[in-house]
């Protein structure tokens, strides 16, 4: 079956990462259809190379895959420290900034993100922008009790509040740990992701938002149609 070429280089960015996991190491696996071209590429390293890893999954797709992979996985809350983490990202800024959470698992990736001592960010080049919230809304998990209130402290804030739907399911998404997600877009873009990051896990009700500030070590990008996948360090 042929590949179009954006999953052709996410599937080339997914399979660089991987060539970065070493014997041993303690990998958080991300969330994503790139984040899967990883999974596999790092499974068919366990299989055919002995590579000796432990998973920490980021949701309940990555368990399944890595499970499929045949890569040996912790939960969660066993970790508190990991070699490596790589994952996907919706969009990356100069700075190495990220929008996250398209799969509405951001909660778990930022945590296995934070417990890395590398973590590693796989794109494909139209993730890159200039400004965050430009291309992709700002996904914030909320408890659903407090849906209605956060939605109002949002809009005060100069946000459009979007409740996350689901399409094979009547209702909102819900993410693994049983809460909704509202992905909100600024006008003109978010001006200081530093500052809105505390703003927004501020207001009480939200579990996390989908801003990655200063976490990013390494992103690599592959450029749809061409080989090599770039560094930005
Ligand atoms: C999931 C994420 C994903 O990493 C992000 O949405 C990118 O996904 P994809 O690789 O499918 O474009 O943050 O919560």
């Amino acid at each position: 079956m042929t590949m179009n070429p954006k999953d052709l280089a996410k599937k080339r960015t997914g399979e660089a990462a991987a060539q970065l996991v070493k014997d041993g190491m303690m990998v958080g696996l991300g969330t994503g259809s790139t984040a899967a071209f990883m999974i596999a590429a790092l499974g068919q390293r366990v299989r055919e190379e002995g590579l000796k890893i432990i998973g920490v999954p980021t949701s309940f797709q990555s368990v399944l895959l890595a499970r499929k992979e045949g890569i040996p996985t912790i939960p969660l809350d066993e970790a508190t420290h990991l070699d490596i983490a790589i994952d996907g990202a919706d969009e990356v800024d100069p700075q190495k900034n990220l929008i996250k959470g398209g799969g509405a698992a951001h909660t778990r990736e930022k945590i296995v993100a934070a417990m890395a001592d590398y973590f590693v960010v796989i794109v494909d080049d139209s993730k890159l922008v200039e400004k965050l919230n430009t291309t992709f809304a700002l996904p914030i998990e909320v408890l659903p009790l407090a849906a209605a209130f956060v939605t109002k402290r949002l809009e005060e804030m100069g946000a459009k509040v979007d409740l996350r739907m689901a399409i094979r399911k009547g209702g909102p998404v819900i993410t693994d740990q049983g809460n909704f997600v509202l992905d909100i877009t600024f006008p003109g873009g978010i001006d200081d992701p530093v500052v809105l990051e505390y703003q927004l896990n501020n207001i009480p009700g939200v579990l996390e938002n989908g801003l990655f500030v200063d976490l990013a070590d390494l992103i690599l990008v592959a450029r749809t149609g061409q080989e090599e996948v770039q560094r930005i360090e």
